[in-house]
């Protein structure tokens, strides 16, 4: 099998899930370099070139049986460079619920940006609502997941090697892509009382969504830019950042029951 060249794993992650899966599925690939670019904190328009030569693979979020709308709209900013061929590898990663169109909408994605996708998987990873009282899919991607993501990866860097590489291949999922309803009257994240204003909150915060107000010492979240990601929930170095759902509770009930990642080449 040739080594690859240069692999790019670009992804959008506020929960880190998506990023561990797409670099270990890279890891398995066998390539003589891998960059990653996180768009999760970029919030700019800038172009994201990619040229012969590279393979790239992309890792984004499941939100509601679709990729993450955030996702979706920083990875528009890829651009293939004229004249070139660049395979990618696609993966979501969903809280063990269900990935429904994610994975076929990433499919449809990659070919709009000029992008050959000829691989594809979903993976669990912990769910962003899961709560240590109501755990759903903890600590996932476990050794496990990655032990499966990069023998994909392996699998995709054969895959490449082989002349069939980019026939068409089957994606689960379906066209029209599930519809999403927007609940009018979404909550945010809260602040308990003793925080100490360190700001880590609005650091992580994909969207820019939190900002400290240090007169009135309370952190501001704004209802408009989030995204319900729960980023600055996991990284509360306090433990005083919290989102309450009803979700949760449904899920850790009804979608505790171990799910596997599966895989399309
Ligand atoms: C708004 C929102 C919607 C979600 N919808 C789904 C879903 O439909 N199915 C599912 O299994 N997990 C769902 N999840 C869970 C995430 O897909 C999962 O936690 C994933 O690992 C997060 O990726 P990240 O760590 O890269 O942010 C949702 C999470 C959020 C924040
Ligand atoms: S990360 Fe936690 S402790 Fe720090 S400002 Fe935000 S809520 Fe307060
Ligand atoms: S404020 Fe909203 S968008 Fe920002 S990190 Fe928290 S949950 Fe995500």
């Amino acid at each position: 099998m040739d080594i690859l060249n240069d692999i790019t794993v670009i992804c959008f992650s506020p929960t880190h899930t998506s990023r561990t899966i797409a670099e270990a599925v890279a890891a398995g690939m066998n390539a003589a370099r891998i960059r990653t670019v996180d768009l999760t904190l970029d919030r700019s328009d800038s172009p994201i070139t990619v040229r012969a030569g590279e393979t790239v693979v992309l890792g984004a979020p499941v939100y509601a049986g679709r990729v993450a709308p955030e996702a979706v709209r920083r990875l528009r900013r890829i651009q293939v460079a004229a004249g070139a061929s660049v395979p990618a590898v696609l993966t979501v990663t969903y809280g063990n619920r269900d990935y429904e169109d994610a994975l076929i909408e990433l499919y449809d994605l990659a070919v709009s940006l000029g992008l050959s996708p000829f691989a594809a998987g979903a993976f669990i990873g912990e769910h962003s609502y899961s709560t240590p009282e109501m755990p759903v899919a903890e600590g996932r991607p476990d050794t496990l997941d990655l032990a499966d993501a990069r023998i994909f990866g392996g699998e995709c860097a054969r895959k490449l090697d082989s002349s069939g590489a980019f026939a068409p291949f089957h994606i689960k999922g379906n066209r029209p892509y599930k519809e999403v309803k927007h609940s009018g009257n979404q909550t945010v994240p809260e602040t308990a009382d003793g925080c100490p204003l360190c700001g880590e909150c609005a650091r992580v915060c994909p969207t820019g969504a939190v900002s400290i107000d240090l007169n009135a010492r309370k952190v501001l979240t704004d209802p408009a830019l989030c995204i319900r990601c729960c980023a600055c929930v996991r990284a509360c170095p306090a433990g005083l950042r919290t989102y309450t759902t009803p979700f949760t509770a449904f899920l850790h009930e009804h979608c505790s029951a171990r799910r596997d990642p599966e895989t399309f080449l």
